[in-house]
């Protein structure tokens, strides 16, 4: 049966991105399960991995881009009992969303509760996981805390801001003036990153709450020297956690930067055991999963209660066919999208 999926057979620009099609269906081995892909989510890392910049994926070429996939098992390999035919799954996969079938091992694939809707479901495993897990993993923040969110009007962003409010934190978050009334919409305080230091503004936003000012945690996938204002709008004893090197992604900072970067985390951390120290971690979700695979499938559950409950609202701002996945990456690297774009591989064009 021919089905289709989205090529890159070199690292680049959007243009670089292709449909092709198979003619046969691919057999699932040992331990594996043919996925039909029913919703991919889009993302900057989706990005950052075409452009052969991300440092946990660097081939082999030709490959199908996708960090995130939900779809259901269509076929399963020997000694999977983990999940049966016919049930809806979430992967994160890093590589292969975009397709109409995917073949993926079956030990990190998470059940989705019956009546989900796909594309709202499919920002669970990148997105809400890795806000999350930042969010409880490291220290748990009692309510009322205020946290510092930069890139805000994002997928992971969106997702801090939702989870925040869920668990009665305020937020204060940074994104780009067309994006403020997205993280409004949050309950949150929007700083146009653009628009001068926000530093000193988080700062002054914070001074009646806490004797000294700032905020209790920060997040930050900026990277580079960004950490460093980031770290500055803490209270003592207060937390940043980076997860990313944008700028070092999209070829506004070298390597060099974002190293630096991760090692102004370690050297922050270092000293937190002095007078009014401040804490730095580095959040890698990869990592973490490979480190803690149940807490991997059990916070997938827990926001899958969430998303169920309607407890959480993952924005969603477009529904495109595989046909789109070029101008969706166009979309992306523009920036200011204010949500999530997701693949649906059977949506015809
Ligand atoms: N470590 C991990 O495990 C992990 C997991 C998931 C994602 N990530 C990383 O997290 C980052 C965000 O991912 P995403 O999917 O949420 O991307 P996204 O949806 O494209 O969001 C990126 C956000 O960054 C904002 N932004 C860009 N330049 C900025 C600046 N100078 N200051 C403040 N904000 C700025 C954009 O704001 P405007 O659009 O309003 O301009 C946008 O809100 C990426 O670097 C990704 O690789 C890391």
């Amino acid at each position: 049966m021919p089905w289709q999926h989205v090529r890159v057979a070199r690292f680049g620009g959007p243009e670089v991105l292709e449909v092709a099609e198979q003619s046969t269906l691919p057999a699932p081995g040992p331990g594996e399960v043919r996925i039909k892909v029913l919703a991919a989510g889009t993302g900057f890392t989706d990005s950052f991995i075409r452009r052969g910049r991300y440092p946990g994926f660097k081939g082999p070429l030709p490959f199908t881009p996708g960090y995130e996939l939900v779809g259901m098992v269509d076929a399963t390999g020997s000694g999977v009992t983990s999940v049966r035919q016919g049930q809806v799954v979430a992967d994160l996969c890093v590589v292969g969303g975009y397709a109409q079938y995917a073949l993926r091992p079956a030990r990190f694939l998470v059940p989705v509760p019956d009546g989900l809707d796909p594309a709202q479901a499919v920002c669970v495993p990148l997105a809400y996981l890795t806000a999350y897990q930042m969010l409880t993993r490291h220290r748990r923040l009692p309510r009322g805390a205020t946290i510092l969110v930069i890139g805000a009007s994002g997928s992971v962003g969106t997702a801090l801001l939702d989870l925040a409010r869920w668990f009665g934190l305020n937020a204060i978050g940074t994104c780009s003036a067309a994006n403020i009334p997205t993280v409004e919409s949050f309950g949150a305080t929007a700083l146009d990153y653009r628009a001068g230091d926000f530093v000193a503004v988080v700062r002054r936003l914070t001074a009646n709450a806490d004797a000294s000012g700032g905020v209790a945690a920060a997040f930050d996938a900026i990277g580079g020297g960004h950490f460093a204002r980031s770290f500055a709008c803490l209270a003592p004893g207060g937390l940043l956690v980076g997860y990313g090197a944008q700028q070092m992604a999209v070829g506004a900072a070298g390597w060099l930067s974002a190293a630096l970067g991760l090692a102004r985390l370690k050297s922050w951390d270092a000293l937190s055991g002095l007078p009014g120290g401040r804490h730095a971690v580095f959040y890698d979700i990869t990592a973490r999963r490979a480190a803690h695979p149940d807490d991997f499938v059990a916070d997938m559950a827990t926001l899958f209660g969430l998303l169920r409950d309607q407890a959480i609202h993952p924005v969603v701002v477009d529904r495109l066919p595989l046909v789109a996945a070029r101008a969706v990456h166009a979309r992306i690297d523009a920036g200011g999208q204010g949500g999530k774009i997701v693949l649906l591989p059977w949506l015809v064009a």
